[in-house]
């Protein structure tokens, strides 16, 4: 293996290469903190060339390769088996912005390039990358199409997927497959590039992409609402899309429990609502059209509040807050985006990220959290998330000061009540953070026969000897 890892070094140099222990850890440990593998190696190739060499001498040498980005992944699909027989390949180095195309809305970047680096870029172009999540200070552009990653704009903006027009992809067997093309419309042939969006790096690498942005909006509004119910929830967006022209681009549903986790562990965040409420909706609404410029002189922020006085004689919002300064509205938005560090401060916790039809979760909720205190009396329901996607986060966190040895006994009954009831819902397991290592029993449960079949046929059509990240998402 020493000649292995000198012939690594001859392709990448010094600089792409960690062998020494120390210097491996960070990339052998997921986010979560679930699973600690080894590696032969990290490489880190600063351009596709070299990732093309790379997989060409893995292929030869029948070494696995497992790609990184920013290994802020919730399903341990970045970090490597146990035997220590694969490689890390990450893609931290290739972080260059190759193009902006101000005039055809497109930005053409390499896999490495964090998500926030790219917001900015598209800022300052006067254009917006709309992808939004709370790893955006460290995940990559890579990592987000490689788990078609979602966040909280989907629901104006949709998915990684629907925010990318063409991918430039290293192959299992090393060829470069160049697609980079900036056409909204492409009908030659099979899609390839929709094969690889989502695939969690089973099938290939990616390695550069043209991403699709959008007109800068130029005005915003941003409320934090007290509602009675997750039923109250889904009336008030349901609402608000006419009372904003369509203007709404995100909504967030969040239980009393989470709140009072970043609360406890999130410093400088506070409660904005005089009084305690059970569920908390954050809405945000934003333009292109300026506020005060000809008939528009209310602007959203005078919408909104009209909209939620209404809404409020309805009995849909109990109390609310529209934030009036743009630190206001952060204030705001760390009660939301916080909830994930909380939760991982205050002790291990079970991460389902489900989906339902919209109209369906308010009897899905009290249904799932009654299931989770059955499993498990004494446990912490933390429901929040993307409601206007039908997504929430239906996590439960550990009796408080539980070990995760304690809890593990749990996860199991726990998760097959929660994924029994999605699926009686004709929902989702993995909504957005995908199947990686965590869920490869459940895919192979909860989807069809027909499914499996032919994600396995299509995964061994790619990746015939099994190279790429084996044992994510499908065992072959
Ligand atoms: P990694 O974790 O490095 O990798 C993820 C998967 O993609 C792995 O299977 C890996 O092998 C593969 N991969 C990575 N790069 C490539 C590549 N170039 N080519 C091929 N395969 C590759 N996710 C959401 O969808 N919505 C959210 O709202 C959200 N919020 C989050 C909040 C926090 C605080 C945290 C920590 C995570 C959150 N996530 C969320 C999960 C995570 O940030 C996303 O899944 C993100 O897209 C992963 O990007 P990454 O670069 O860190 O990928
Ligand atoms: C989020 O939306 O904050 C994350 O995807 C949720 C999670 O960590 O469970
Ligand atoms: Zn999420």
């Amino acid at each position: 293996m020493s000649d292995f890892v000198s012939r690594l070094r001859s392709i990448v140099g010094d600089k792409g290469l960690i062998t020494d222990e120390q210097g491996k850890h960070p990339f052998l440990t997921d986010w979560r903190e679930n699973y600690l593998g080894r590696a032969l190696a990290i490489v880190r190739p600063a351009n596709t060339q070299e990732v093309s060499e790379v997989v060409k001498l893995c292929a030869a040498e029948g070494v696995a390769v497992v790609p990184q980005g920013g290994n802020t992944g919730m399903s341990g699909g970045a970090t490597p088996q146990e035997d220590g027989r694969e490689i890390v390949l990450s893609l931290t180095r290739m972080n260059r912005i190759l193009d902006i195309d101000k005039v055809g809305y497109t930005m053409t970047v390499e896999a490495g390039v964090v998500l926030k680096t790219i917001q900015e870029a598209a800022a300052d172009a006067d254009r917006l990358f709309p992808l939004s999540l709370g790893a955006e200070g460290s995940c990559t552009i890579g990592g987000n199409l490689s788990t078609n990653a979602g966040g909280v704009q989907v629901l104006h903006y949709g998915n990684a997927r629907q925010l990318v027009l063409g991918l430039e992809v290293v192959q299992p067997n090393g060829d470069i497959w160049n697609g980079l093309r900036a056409l909204k419309k492409d009908n030659t042939g099979y899609d390839l590039r929709d094969l690889y969006l989502g695939a969690e790096g089973t099938l290939g690498i990616i390695t550069r992409a043209v991403l699709k942005l959008s007109p800068k909006p130029r005005d915003n509004a941003t409320s934090w609402s007290a509602v009675p119910s997750p039923q109250a929830a889904v009336e008030l967006l349901s609402g608000a899309y006419a009372a904003s022209e369509d203007n709404v681009t995100s909504c967030e549903l969040m239980g009393r429990q989470g709140i009072d986790l970043v609360l406890q562990h999130i410093p400088g965040t506070t409660d904005p609502l005089a009084e305690k409420h059970d569920w908390y909706v954050l809405m945000e609404w934003s333009s292109t059209r300026p506020a005060s410029v000809g008939d528009n002189a209310a602007g959203l922020r005078d919408k909104m509040e009209a909209y939620l006085g209404e809404a409020m004689e309805k009995g849909l919002v109990l109390d609310a807050v529209i934030a009036q300064t743009e630190a206001q509205s952060k204030a705001l938005w760390a009660l939301r985006e916080n909830h994930t560090e909380a939760s991982k401060q205050e002790g291990p916790s079970i991460k389902h990220d489900i989906s339902v039809a919209v109209s369906k979760i308010p009897p899905f909720v009290p249904e799932g959290v009654a299931a989770m205190n059955k499993a498990l009396p004494g446990c912490r329901p933390l429901v929040f998330g993307h409601v206007g996607d039908g997504n929430l986060h239906f996590n439960c966190q550990a009796p408080a000061g539980w070990t995760k040895p304690q809890f593990a006994p749990y996860i199991e009954p726990i998760s097959s009540a929660i994924y029994d009831l999605v699926t009686a819902y004709g929902g989702s397991i993995s909504a957005e953070h995908g199947i990686g290592r965590i869920k490869v029993e459940e895919l192979a449960h909860y989807r069809s026969r027909t499914e499996l079949d032919v994600m396995r046929q299509l995964k061994r059509a790619l990746d015939p000897h099994n190279i790429m990240n084996p044992g994510k998402v499908i065992r072959v």
